[in-house]
């Protein structure tokens, strides 16, 4: 994993962002792995205006989101496709047929999932897979425990997942307690991963993530079996993290320097 530490969650995010801009510069057509939740309103702000500059294709690429609640309608204002819609897709124009979520309001829901899970096989699979991290360690919506195999299907949110984004809805409303998310095996197969983590409240989990042992109990653990995954983060959410240093060191700033051969190590000739 390569652990890249920013000073603000603001850096963090405009860092996510230039690295999804890259990947459409490189590929205009590839698969994204998308995200939701408040850590990502920034990247896709930053995002949009990329496109709108003219930094990359907007219109080009393929998306997935990584889970969608059960039992809300595309069109309900707390379902995850219209939090796409207000946040990135509708600003850069993306067609609707490859602005792809599961369909909460599907009449079958774990057919849905099945059927969401070909799908992006039949796109070829995921080039970048964007995260968040929960408080609780899950990616998606694989909370603690999921299998680390699983696939796409429906998950039992946890109470502290559902108490976290009571923040979204209104005082009257229910939060939904059940969700498609794509499996953490699906996003294994991703070719490259890239999580975001800012602020304190996500410093435990992201420690656990990196430096905790590979455990279903903290499904982000997973990503160290990632061949090529990046983690980003604040001064906050790394707090936790004890080999700091080492990171800081080899990505001084959150930067990727060429890799030469240090100096002062050749064999003097007699
Ligand atoms: P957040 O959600 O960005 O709203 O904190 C992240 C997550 O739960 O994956």
């Amino acid at each position: 994993m390569k652990i890249l530490i920013f000073p603000d969650a603001e850096a963090a995010a405009r860092e996510t962002a230039r690295r999804i801009v890259a990947q459409l510069v490189a590929k205009p057509d590839a698969v994204l792995g998308l995200a939701t939740g408040g850590t990502m309103e920034p990247v896709y702000a930053a995002l949009a205006a990329a496109v709108a500059r003219g930094d990359c294709d907007g219109r080009r690429f393929t998306s997935f989101n990584l889970d969608e609640y059960v039992g809300l309608a595309g069109d309900h204002p707390q379902s995850y496709r219209h939090y796409m819609n207000r946040h990135l897709f509708d600003a850069i124009g993306l067609p609707a047929a490859q602005a792809r979520l599961p369909r909460g309001d599907a009449p079958d829901p774990a057919e849905e999932a099945r059927r969401y899970e070909a799908e992006i096989a039949a796109e070829g699979g995921i080039d970048l897979q964007l995260l968040g991290i929960g408080a609780n360690g899950h990616i998606g919506f694989n909370e603690p425990t999921s299998s680390l195999a699983s696939r796409t299907r429906i998950k039992t949110l946890t109470r502290g997942t559902v108490e976290a984004n009571r923040r979204f809805f209104g005082p009257d409303e229910q939060v939904p307690s059940l969700a498609i998310t794509i499996g953490i095996g699906t996003i294994l197969e991703s070719r490259e991963a890239l999580l975001l983590a800012t602020g304190g409240a996500k410093a435990e989990a992201v420690a656990a993530m990196v430096e905790g042992p590979l455990s279903a109990a903290c499904p982000a653990s997973a990503l160290q079996m990632h061949p090529r995954a990046t983690v980003i983060c604040d001064e906050e959410a790394a707090a936790r993290l004890q080999l700091r240093d080492y990171y800081e060191t080899v990505h001084p700033g959150g930067t990727e320097p060429a890799i030469t051969a240090p100096k002062g190590l050749e064999r003097t000739r007699t």
